[in-house]
């Protein structure tokens, strides 16, 4: 069965004009009087829907006028343009096939759309305007994601899932097991659980950061990135938290925190552009609907600058500002979500903060001259709050080594990633960008639940 795709009929109508051809898809919806009426027709290839007439000369004509939203149907037409209409054209039906009359107790009708009723319907919400939009831009966002790299050079790596490295802290990793946990464990002399029984013949983990792995690459290929699933544990239920997110993590040879930024900023106004580019249906609709002025909010991004500040000064301001906090800014503090949101409004738009303090940090981060800080950097948004964190790696085996004591950090199983500093070292840096946060920025999405085909928070592991 050849069908034609509604994408092309708006692209290329010209094309089309007055020819007959087969589109396939479900309906939104119907309108009927005695003697005609109209489908809007959604095959899933855009955003926009095909308007199809059809009248009483189609010997199912009182079958059509019945149908319910969802129906899957088969209809072949002429495509016939409209002077003075709301769609450029419309399709004049010369037969309808329905192929699947949808129940009439589908879900998603016009009366209750709201996101958290949709969440609950996480199987039937891509067929919705707003998800229709949301994950379009998502897959469009992935591509101009790669297309950045690998223009610019940048080897794609797949860095493992199950991993014995801990990156961004044990605490926050899934556990992997094959153990019958119905079952009593297998335990050590010491009354510890025997991972030795397992089936790696040690305690796994379920990856929390690919960057530990991208880094032995980018020595080898001066410049890498990779594009995953990463889990987490973490109890956190926020807006912008999830036990699965995507991360896209480069790490690049030769580059220091500067330089790094450079490239976050280039990066991300990169496939800003793209998205703007290649969805623009999809984002007049998230203008319109989502987030009034989020076009223009895009479209400052890519013509400013971003500040970049340091974690003091960002401190500084936060206690200069005459308002009450729920959690007190403090030099040795991380920044909360009312911190973040106040740093990104004041600036009114993106801001680098740089030179963290280090104790609130990991380990692997270089160690300012200052012996108090570190080269680490986070990228806040308005909105979304911090969708990067990067630094500048430290590169001297003995420095890396004490820090690593000093944070408790087991140094035997990380033995290959201390050996990067024995066999060519290099100064080098890398970030990390969490897809479903740069989601959020980008369509203007306020729960990071909205952005991810099934979410997984805690207490909520649906579909
Ligand atoms: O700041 P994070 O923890 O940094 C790292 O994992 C480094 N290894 C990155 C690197 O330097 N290669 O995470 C990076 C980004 C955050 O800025 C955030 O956007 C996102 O990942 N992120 C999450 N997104 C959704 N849900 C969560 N629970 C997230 N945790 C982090
Ligand atoms: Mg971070």
């Amino acid at each position: 069965m050849k069908c034609t795709l509604i994408k092309d009929l708006y692209r290329k109508t010209g094309d089309y004009e007055n020819n007959n051809v087969q589109v396939a898809g479900l309906v939104r919806t119907v309108r009927s009087s005695k003697s005609f009426g109209f489908i809007e027709l959604n095959d899933g290839s855009f955003f926009k829907n095909l308007q199809i007439v059809f009248d009483e000369k189609l010997d199912n004509f009182e079958e059509l006028t019945k149908l319910t939203i969802s129906s899957s149907i088969i209809v072949e037409g002429k495509i016939v343009k409209t002077e003075n209409a709301k769609q450029p054209f419309e399709m004049h039906a010369e037969k309808v096939q329905i192929f699947n009359l949808a129940d009439n107790s589908y879900p998603i009708q016009k009366k209750n759309t709201s996101f958290e009723f949709l969440r609950t319907q996480a199987h039937l919400r891509p067929r919705t305007n707003t998800f229709s939009a949301v994950f379009r831009i998502r897959s469009v966002a992935a591509f101009a994601i790669h297309e950045y790299f690998q223009n610019n050079g940048y080897v794609y790596v797949n860095t493992p899932i199950i991993t014995c490295a801990d990156c961004e802290g044990s605490a926050e990793m899934f556990k992997l097991t094959t153990l019958d946990l119905t079952k009593p464990l297998p335990t050590t002399e010491d009354g510890k659980t025997d991972f030795s029984k397992d089936l790696f013949g040690k305690q796994a983990f379920i990856t929390g950061s690919g960057q530990l792995h991208g880094e032995t690459f980018a020595i080898a290929f001066n410049k890498i990135y990779t594009f995953g699933p990463t889990l987490r544990s973490e109890n956190s239920n926020t807006k912008t938290h999830m036990n699965e997110f995507w991360m896209i993590e480069p790490e690049i040879s030769f580059c220091d925190l500067d330089e790094l930024m450079n490239i976050e900023e280039d990066f991300l106004k990169y496939v800003v552009k793209a998205v703007l580019d290649k969805c623009p249906e999809e984002m007049e609709f998230c203008d319109k609907f989502i987030s009034k002025g989020l076009i223009e909010k895009l479209n400052k991004l890519l013509d400013s600058s971003f500040v970049r500040i340091d974690h003091k000064e960002a401190i500084d301001l936060l206690k200069k500002a005459d308002r009450k906090w729920e959690f007190q800014p403090d030099y040795g503090e991380d920044l909360a979500k009312e911190h973040e949101k106040y740093i990104t409004e004041y600036f009114n738009g993106p801001v680098f903060v740089k030179n963290w303090p280090k104790d609130i940090k990991s380990y692997y981060m270089k160690l300012n001259e200052d012996g108090k800080t570190v080269a680490a950097v986070d990228l806040e948004v308005p909105g979304a709050g911090e969708i990067m964190g990067g630094s500048q790696r430290e590169e001297d085996y003995n420095k890396l080594f004490n820090r690593m004591k000093e944070m408790g950090i087991d140094t035997d199983p990380l033995y290959w990633y201390l050996d990067l500093r024995r066999f060519g070292s290099n100064i080098h840096s890398g970030f990390g960008l969490g897809f479903e946060r740069l989601l959020m920025y980008i369509t203007g999405m306020e729960n990071i639940r909205d952005v991810i085909p099934y979410p997984r928070t805690p207490n909520s592991c649906d579909f």
